[in-house]
């Protein structure tokens, strides 16, 4: 039986995060440049997407590019928001098709402008699409958004809009780039690696974690299949018993 016939459709994860991870390595398996891997990483992108929205997936995000990405040789780095443009306009057939609406999350103006403008114009277009949200993240770094966050939050303090103590887990939430969406169910990371790299760190309180040695350019719909299967498998206590969960 196929992962995607034993998912539980009653019990889908609301929002599931991806750290698309392995380019580099898969392209020199291969004895190819690191850029030929964010290259064929592009397809993993379609194919898990197009499966999300296929079972129903309602929130999906995606970890594309981190704030310490930058520190990557430049040459690396202007292959990627290159990349990004040529995607973003190749795809935007694919969320159509499928009803997907994009969105983005990040220090966006770090990116550079034709960037900015391609990503602007797709979640412009895709802006009353209702079948799922694709978020991806972009020179994004949890720390980073905690700190706008609070910036901002300090800022309402002194313009006399909050007062300190009406500050709680919703206020600050209401501040994240994320705002809009359920906290993390299950987030995935692909490559072997088993670790968070500043992503979504508030998000992710309780979230269920799930690693895969599946290098990204590699990972397909299956794969993320059978991660939302382990997930239904996994008791979710949220600090209480388990008999409490009766
Ligand atoms: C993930 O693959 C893509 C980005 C971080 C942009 P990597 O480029 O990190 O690939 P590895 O980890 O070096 O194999
Ligand atoms: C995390 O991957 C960022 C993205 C997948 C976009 P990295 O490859 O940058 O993470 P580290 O440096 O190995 O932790
Ligand atoms: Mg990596």
């Amino acid at each position: 039986m196929k992962y995607k016939d034993k998912i539980n459709p009653d019990a889908l994860p609301k929002h599931i995060a991806i750290i698309m991870d392995g380019n580099g390595r898969w392209a020199k398996k291969q004895g190819l440049l690191r850029v030929a891997g964010h290259q064929k990483g592009t397809k993993a992108v379609r194919d898990v997407v197009e499966g999300c929205a296929e079972i129903g997936i309602q929130q999906l995000t995606l970890y594309a590019f981190s704030t310490e990405n930058w520190k990557r040789p430049k040459m690396e780095v202007e292959t990627l928001m290159k990349l990004l443009v040529s995607s973003l306009r190749k795809e935007i057939k694919t969320l159509q098709d499928n009803n997907i609406r994009l969105d983005a999350i990040g220090n966006l103006q770090n990116l550079p402008a034709s960037v900015l403008k391609e990503l602007e114009e797709v979640m412009d277009k895709t802006s009353g699409n209702t079948r799922m949200n694709l978020t991806l993240a972009l020179s994004y770094g949890s720390r980073d958004e905690l700190v706008q966050a609070m910036q901002q939050i300090g800022a309402k303090i002194q313009r006399n809009e909050i007062s300190l103590k009406d500050i709680d887990e919703s206020v600050i939430n209401e501040h994240l780039y994320t705002r809009k969406f359920p906290d993390v169910d299950l987030l995935i990371r692909t490559s072997g690696e088993q670790r968070i790299s500043n992503f979504l760190l508030w998000q992710i309180a309780y979230a269920e974690l799930y690693f895969t040695k599946i290098l990204w350019p590699d990972y397909r719909r299956e794969h993320l299949f059978e991660a939302i299967y382990n997930y239904q498998n996994r008791e979710r206590r949220f600090g209480k018993t388990s008999e409490q969960l009766g």
